[in-house]
């Protein structure tokens, strides 16, 4: 069993990634395979007009599609999903939605891909928000008809500055307790 863990934040080795990894740690100790995505590493633009009308990625042949496809291949290929994202004005960051529009409505186009994965939202922000994200990443997860663990608290982590999610012990134990219960939901479902 796979998990694909992405961080939302246009910043390398920030609160999220850190926070992405621990729970990548935990899930590969439970013997999940895991794939880290930075969207630091990977800027995604958003693709998908008002109209619904999406830019293909096997026509168009641009860099950024190139990427997309790849990444969309790697969606697929999980099992679970762990999205992190840092709070920006209350909500996810913008890179983080264009990712999530793009292969949302692919798969709601297409196969229904993400149908019956398992999904995990985090947010980390310096003061509030977090909350707010979380739900607007579940929200995301539900409609693509994904099953949702939960954990001791919600799961947020607490920083500002690179590295500060560190001294947040609460958010890092209720990371790592949303990583078991992830683990375990997809052993479940797997069985
Ligand atoms: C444009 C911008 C908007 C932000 N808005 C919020 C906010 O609404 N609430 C909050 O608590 N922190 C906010 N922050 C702080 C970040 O969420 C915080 O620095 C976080 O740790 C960044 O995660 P990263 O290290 O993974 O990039 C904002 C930061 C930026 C750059």
């Amino acid at each position: 069993m796979r998990v694909l863990g992405i961080s939302g934040s246009p910043r390398c080795e920030g609160n999220t990634e850190i926070l992405v990894k621990l729970a990548l740690d935990v899930l590969a100790k439970e013997g999940m395979e895991t794939d880290f995505l930075s969207l630091a590493e990977h800027p995604i633009h958003q693709h998908i007009a008002g109209d619904g009308s999406a830019k293909s990625a096997e026509t168009e042949g641009s860099r950024d599609d190139s990427v997309l496809k790849d990444i969309v291949e790697r969606f697929k290929q999980a099992d679970g999903i762990l999205i992190g994202s840092p709070v920006y004005f209350g909500s996810a960051t913008p890179q983080t939605m264009a990712l999530l529009n793009h292969v949302g409505y692919l798969s709601r186009r297409t196969d229904k891909f993400l149908r019956r994965k398992v999904g995990a939202a985090i947010a980390v922000g310096r003061r509030a928000g977090q909350n707010f994200t979380i739900a607007q990443l579940n929200y995301w997860f539900l409609l693509s008809e994904m099953i949702v663990p939960g954990s001791t608290y919600w799961n947020v982590g607490i920083g500002l500055n690179k590295g500060d999610v560190k001294n947040d012990e609460e958010g890092l134990q209720t990371i790592r307790d949303l990583a078991a219960n992830m683990a375990w939901v997809m052993k479940k479902l797997g069985a």
